[in-house]
């Protein structure tokens, strides 16, 4: 199947990978279909600064056929472990999501597992489906100065 062709491999975040993260976040598509405002530059950085020197987050670099592509990461939110992910754009529909989730829920053992997707966000939602998530909730999320408003489906793995 020419779509799963590749190989894809997690491996910890390195700086030199950020600027790999900061141009995916800055794709109109993908922001449109993740229903998020990209950060400027100061937050970005911010933003990784914190989640590198967290201890209880798992950040992982995408590596497809040797080239970083993107980012998949677990995280807490009020005690709950969730994760999310993002392709650069170039390399959508290859499988590269569906099998990076596989491979970090081999790496994080905490369930259940939350993900929340915006209803419209299709590739987003069959990843999670093809990984045994199951949507447990459906809520009008409100707008805020990080999150466009939008429908939106609470996923969790057992
Ligand atoms: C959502 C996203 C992560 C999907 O990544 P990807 O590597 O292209 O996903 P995959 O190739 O593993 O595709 C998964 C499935 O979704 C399908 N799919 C992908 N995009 C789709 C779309 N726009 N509409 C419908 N189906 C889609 C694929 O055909 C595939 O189906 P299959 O398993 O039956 O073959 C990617 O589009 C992305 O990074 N978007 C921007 C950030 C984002 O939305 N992050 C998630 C926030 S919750």
């Amino acid at each position: 199947m020419s779509s799963r062709q590749g190989t894809v491999e997690l491996i910890k975040v390195q700086r030199a990978h950020l600027e790999v993260f900061f141009l995916n976040q800055q794709d109109t598509e993908a922001n449109d279909l993740a229903k998020v405002f990209p950060r400027d530059r100061d937050d970005f950085e911010a933003h990784w600064v914190r989640i590198m020197d967290d201890p209880e987050t798992i950040a992982r670099s995408i590596v497809y056929e040797g080239m970083v592509v993107g980012n998949i990461n677990a995280y807490w939110v009020e005690s709950q472990m969730n994760v999310g992910y993002w392709i650069d754009k170039a390399h959508w529909g290859k499988g590269i999501a569906t099998r990076a989730l596989r491979g970090l829920l081999e790496i994080v053992e905490t369930r259940p597992i939350i993900a929340r997707v915006a209803m419209g966000n299709a590739g987003s939602i069959r990843v999670l489906e093809s990984n045994g998530f199951v949507k447990i909730a459906e809520e009008d999320s409100p707008g805020t100065d990080r999150y466009a408003p939008c429908r939106e489906g609470v996923f969790r793995l057992d």
